[in-house]
């Protein structure tokens, strides 16, 4: 099974490139394959509206596809998202916007998307203790809803939005222990859907 983590920071080495790692490092030791995918480091144009990937491809010919087929064939997805202005970075809702096209095929009761089924599950860094995780948290939670995936929290014995950090990831223990908790429910979520 694999775990896939995209980091939506512009920094390549900040809190959320830490809190992802961290995240992926854990993940591993348990067994489970991971990929890591930084969004500062890619080219993702804009979605133009056009619906031409209803005809099956999309107009742009960037790195949007690699992760696209990470997507396809990932169990489940973390998606790593420094707190911008309350919410998710431009980088993460761009690349949210470039995944309509796996919606495609899903347009008859019964079919299903590209990432039906899968688990999601998000980590929030801010600047600030409430500075805008739970909703950067939602903004996740919600492209997780529209692509019919599984959202998952952090579990016991928080179980609250998922995991959150407030200032620097590696000084905030708590803030770690919510990755910790979120990383235990997947590998428990993970573990009952496949038995
Ligand atoms: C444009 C911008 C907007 C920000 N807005 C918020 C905010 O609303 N709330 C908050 O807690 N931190 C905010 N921050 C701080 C970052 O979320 C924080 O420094 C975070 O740890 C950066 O993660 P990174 O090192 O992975 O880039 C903002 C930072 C920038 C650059």
């Amino acid at each position: 099974m694999m775990i896939l983590g995209i980091n939506g920071s512009p920094h390549k080495k900040g809190n959320t490139t830490y809190a992802l790692k961290y995240a992926l490092a854990q993940i591993k030791k348990t067994g489970f394959e991971t990929e890591y995918i930084h969004l500062g480091e890619k080219k993702i144009n804009y979605c133009m509206g056009c619906l031409k990937c209803r005809s099956g491809n999309c107009i742009h010919n960037d790195d949007m596809q690699l992760i696209l087929d990470a997507m396809k064939i990932c169990n489940c997805m973390i998606l790593a998202s420094p707190v911008f202005m309350g919410q998710i970075t431009g980088q993460l809702k761009t690349m949210m916007d470039r995944t309509v096209l796996l919606r495609v095929g899903g347009t008859h009761i019964g079919e299903e998307f590209k990432l039906s089924g899968k688990i999601g599950a998000g980590i929030a860094c801010g600047g600030f203790r409430n500075g805008g995780q739970e909703l950067t948290l939602q903004n996740m939670h919600t492209f997780f809803l529209q692509q019919d995936m599984i959202v998952i929290a952090d579990g016991p014995p928080f179980s609250h939005s998922g995991a959150t950090i407030a200032g620097d990831t590696y000084k905030d223990n708590l803030g770690l222990k919510t990755i910790d908790n979120l990383i235990k429910k997947i590998i428990r979520t993970l573990e009952k859907i496949n038995k």
